[in-house]
């Protein structure tokens, strides 16, 4: 296992856990973590994990941002671009993994923190969590993808009361937009989001990377091609093993056995 310095990476039994750590720093984001992030996602990417469950070090935050701190070496337009596009290709490497992604949500998640919990497929968040797009109140906006995914999940009208007034909400005002999918006591968090991601690992592989697929690359595409899309999934789940198991297993009256072929 490759040793980070600023995440932490643990896998067993088909998930993978990966662990904001700079806890001090309320696990912001500095380009350090940005490069560690980007390197666990390529070992991710040719893994056997079937579910990713992204969290923060300690209690108070799952990540509080972008680390303001190197912010003072964005000196021009190109280079804040620069800034943004890099950490845009690593979300965007995220949300491509075949691994469906959940984030349990720690508490703050706040500008690059929720930009990540973002672009990951499944919001779980513990009752004292806190989100928001804050950047407004440091004179930018967000750009690890947060004005986009936002937008195209919440809605173009809710995105933007966030956006614009760099309101913190807590979770239940988040569940209530559709910003996280289910809100659990913070003692349980890990526990909640560990069962759940034992249950998705247990589910037909092909099958569970499929069903990302298709909701991933069809989100955003016009409905003809979003249905195609499903249509290329489908067809990759139903020429498989496991496609014939799932039949026999049912009209045996049996549990089946996935093999992942
Ligand atoms: N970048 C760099 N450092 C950060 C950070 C960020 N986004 N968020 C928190 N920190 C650091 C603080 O500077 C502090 O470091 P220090 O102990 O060396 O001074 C440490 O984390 C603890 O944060 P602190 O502000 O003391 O905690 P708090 O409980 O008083 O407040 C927040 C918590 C989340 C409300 C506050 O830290 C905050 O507003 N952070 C910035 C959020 C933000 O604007 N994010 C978007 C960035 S684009």
């Amino acid at each position: 296992m490759t040793d980070y310095q600023t995440i932490h990476v643990s896998e067993a039994d088909g998930i993978c856990t990966i662990t904001l750590s700079r806890p001090d720093k309320l696990n912001a984001l500095n380009q350090a973590m940005l490069g560690e992030l980007s390197a666990a996602f390529d070992a991710l990417a040719g893994g056997d994990s079937r579910v990713l469950i992204i969290t923060g070090a300690g209690a108070k935050a799952f990540a509080a941002g972008a680390d303001i701190s190197e912010f003072s070496a964005i000196d021009s337009a190109a280079a804040g671009s620069q800034f943004a596009a890099r950490g845009q290709a690593i979300f965007s490497k995220l949300a491509a993994l075949n691994q469906v992604v959940i984030a349990a949500i720690n508490g703050f998640a706040l500008g690059g923190g929720c930009e990540l919990a973002l672009a990951c497929d499944i919001r779980i968040a513990a009752d004292s969590a806190m989100l928001g797009q804050p950047e407004i109140n440091l004179g930018i906006i967000p750009g690890y993808g947060g004005s986009q995914r936002l937008t195209r999940l919440i809605g173009p009208g809710r995105a933007m009361l966030l956006l614009t007034t760099g309101d913190r909400i807590g979770a239940s005002e988040a569940y209530a937009l559709g910003l996280v999918d289910r809100v659990v006591p913070a003692a349980s968090l890990m526990a909640e989001v560990g069962s759940l991601a034992a249950r998705l690992a247990q589910q037909a592989p092909i099958a569970l990377a499929q069903i990302k697929r298709a909701v991933v690359d069809g989100l955003g595409q016009p409905l003809d091609r979003a249905l195609a899309v499903e249509a290329e999934a489908f067809g990759r789940a139903a020429d498989s093993t496991d496609r014939r198991e799932g039949a026999a297993a049912f009209l045996g009256k049996r549990q089946p056995t996935w093999q992942g072929k």
